[in-house]
């Protein structure tokens, strides 16, 4: 029987990437995300690489439908074992250009919704006495970006979550793990570029945030996610990893 992997935010970029890096390494994929096109799009790329997906649409913000969907994926494709909380998005504002309704919207997609889908995955897991929660953070956890207030404390709450979750059941067989990626090249950063004045300037200023030069790839991310779901990372637990091309060791 096979092992199933919940992966938010599979739609597009990371997520993608992700729910194809575990479907090609045996995983189950089942894949939740608002967009139910993309969602069918990387359901069948994974299909036809000789993977198994499948796709949920849902609102991740709406603790009804997180608990419904989840409940459906257990029963339809199997308890998770394995949940990678990816679906996220940005604010380029500081707190005196951030209204009441920005503020709420991304802390409700970035920190609310994780919350819920691990409340609700949560007891599958220990009814079985295992599984991996996976957080995909940012650097924007770890220190303070220019212009990005909401979104800063979203990946700083997303750290805390994952160590109160790791704190409250290692000793029931969980873990749980974030991830902090530096810019990483996505449909995400694409949309930012093409909107900019200069969009080959912008993309020059992004890479070179990133002491190697360059963005990070979604598969880079995807990877980091794999060896620590898999059985070499059964050590990595409360920890946020950081994976930002040295971004934040300048
Ligand atoms: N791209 C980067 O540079 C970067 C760096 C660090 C962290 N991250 C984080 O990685 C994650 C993915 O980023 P990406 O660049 O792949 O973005 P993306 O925009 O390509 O993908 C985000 C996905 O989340 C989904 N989503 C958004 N709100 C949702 C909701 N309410 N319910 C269900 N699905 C929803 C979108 O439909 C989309 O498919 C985000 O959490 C982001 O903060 C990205």
């Amino acid at each position: 029987m096979s092992t199933v992997a919940v992966v938010t935010g599979a739609a597009s970029g990371i997520g993608r990437a992700v729910a194809e890096r575990l479907a090609g390494d045996g995983y189950d994929v089942a894949m939740m995300d608002l967009d139910g096109a993309g969602l069918n799009e990387t359901g069948n790329r994974i299909r036809q690489a000789g993977g198994k997906a499948f796709g949920f649409p849902v609102n991740l913000i709406e603790p009804l439908a997180v608990g419904a969907v989840t409940r459906e994926i257990a029963v339809s494709v199997g308890t998770p074992e394995v949940l990678v909380n990816v679906a996220g998005i940005g604010l380029n504002a500081n707190v005196l250009e951030t209204s009441d309704d920005d503020w709420n919207r991304v802390l409700a997609v970035n920190l609310t919704g994780p919350f819920l889908t691990s409340r609700a995955t949560l007891p599958l897991m220990l009814d079985r006495g295992k599984g991996v929660i996976i957080n995909i953070a940012s650097v924007a956890g770890q220190i303070g970006l220019a212009r990005r207030a909401a979104y800063c404390a979203s990946k700083a709450g997303l750290v805390g979550l994952t160590r109160a979750v790791a704190v409250d059941h290692a000793h029931e067989g969980i873990r749980c793990v974030a991830i902090c990626p530096g810019t990483v090249e996505t449909e995400w950063i694409g949309k930012i570029l093409a909107s900019a004045p200069d969009p080959v300037a912008a993309r020059q200023a992004m890479a070179a945030r990133q002491l190697d030069g360059r963005m990070g790839s979604p598969d880079e991310v995807a990877a980091m996610v794999a060896f620590v779901a898999g059985p070499d990372g059964r050590f990595i637990n409360g920890a946020a990893l950081i994976l930002d091309g040295g971004m934040t060791a300048a």
